[in-house]
């Protein structure tokens, strides 16, 4: 949950938001400066180093879930602590890895119920051919720079690809269209680039070139993405990554190419219930048994455990509740069917089970009950 506070000053670098203002730092009992960890790829990076997983079969595929904390405005789908869940490849250079990587989760969206996802996709080079990148935006930005924020005027010289993401609004209106990386691009990245179009393109996988998504941590070398979607307003972004081929070392390992993404939960929650009209997502019960007396009640307590280890989700009423009071829980539990057990069934050993969606009624041996309930 928490790291050196360094591995993030090294890692994520020092010329980013996270860095410079969104980090949870203080000291501990034993004077150590610790941070609260704003994302997950430095740590997982740090616990592949320090557990010398570089010796162990590559690639390694990790993937990680948990709550991650930054000190942001807070407003809807921004908050100061959230959940990612992300992976990571660490020791494969190709463009089969990026592909993988963005392809992936898109499969976790579609299963989410979150639609029309907009691929975001641009490369920002090696420290082969960035330096002449940021040379030419230096170059592009200098007429306009004593207009800028104050942290744009301060990243100007130490980063200036930060100031392609700037969020603040004079920064926005003063910056005049940047030029692309595209030329820039040494032949390796490039090479690189169009492989992974042409991987994607083969998974039917569509995307946008998006040559101003830098991504606000500066780890990255080639290729970086992001996820966006309509009708959750600012905070539309429910994914990023990208690849960090000098991270590793970076971490004190050895030279080992990496790529990963991370999703954040919260905001995938909003994207699938903006998309919840369309669908028929609903969890509810498999079943509810109503029950009527006291040996009917304790029947259904048996028979719902016994359900529940055949895998069905089954409640039952253990508050005493009357038949149409039971019935109109079931109801609002959205249980498909319900079965109810009074005194002819209990003695017959049956249940009425009724499918809440036809009206349909009819009468099972209990036994019977889940085999028939999952057949349904
Ligand atoms: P990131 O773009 O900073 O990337 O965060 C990933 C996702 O986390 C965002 O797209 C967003 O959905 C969610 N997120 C970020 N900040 C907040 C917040 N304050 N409130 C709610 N959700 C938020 C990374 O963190 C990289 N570690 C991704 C990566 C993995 N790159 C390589 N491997």
């Amino acid at each position: 949950m928490f790291e050196h506070t360094e591995l993030f000053e090294r890692g994520v670098g020092s010329t980013t938001d996270i860095v410079e203002k969104e980090m949870y730092t203080f000291k501990d009992r034993g004077g150590r400066l610790i941070t609260l960890r704003p994302e997950g790829t430095a740590p997982a990076v740090r616990a592949f180093v320090e557990h010398g997983l570089a010796g162990r079969p590559l690639p390694a595929k990790l993937y990680y879930m948990g709550p991650m904390f930054r000190y942001e405005r807070p407003q809807a789908g921004r908050y100061r602590q959230f959940h990612q869940f992300g992976m990571e490849v660490i020791g494969a250079a190709g463009p089969e890895a990026d592909a993988e990587v963005i392809a992936m989760p898109l499969e976790i969206f579609r299963a989410m119920g979150i639609q029309d996802v907009v691929v975001n996709l641009n490369s920002i080079g090696c420290p082969v051919c960035k330096p002449a990148y940021r040379e030419r935006l230096r170059d592009a930005y200098a007429p306009v720079l004593d207009r800028l924020c104050t942290s744009c005027k301060s990243r100007y010289d130490r980063n200036p690809l930060r100031l392609l993401d700037c969020k603040s609004e004079e920064c926005r209106a003063a910056l005049p269209e940047p030029p692309t990386i595209f030329a820039q691009l040494c032949p390796e990245c490039s090479a690189h680039f169009d492989a992974l179009r042409r991987l994607l393109d083969k998974l039917g996988v569509g995307y946008v070139i998006n040559p101003r998504l830098v991504r606000g941590l500066d780890y990255y070398t080639k290729t970086t993405f992001e996820y966006n979607v309509g009708g959750i307003g600012s905070q539309d972004a429910i994914g990023g990554g990208g690849r960090y081929d000098g991270l590793v070392e970076e971490c004190g390992g050895p030279p080992t190419p990496g790529v990963g993404v991370a999703c954040g939960m919260e905001r995938c929650v909003l994207a699938a219930q903006a998309n919840a009209a369309d669908q028929e997502y609903q969890a509810g019960l498999d079943v509810f048994i109503v029950s009527l007396g006291d040996a009917a009640r304790e029947k259904a307590f048996e028979m719902a455990h016994s359900m529940r280890r055949a895998g069905l989700a089954v409640d039952f009423d253990m508050i005493g509740r009357g038949l149409k009071a039971q019935m109109r829980y079931a109801d609002k539990m959205r249980a498909r069917f319900v079965a109810i057990i009074g005194d002819d069934e209990l003695a017959a050993g049956e249940a009425t089970v009724k499918d809440m969606s036809t009206g349909e009624q009819k009468r099972i041996a209990q036994a019977e009950l889940a085999t028939c309930v999952r057949r349904l």
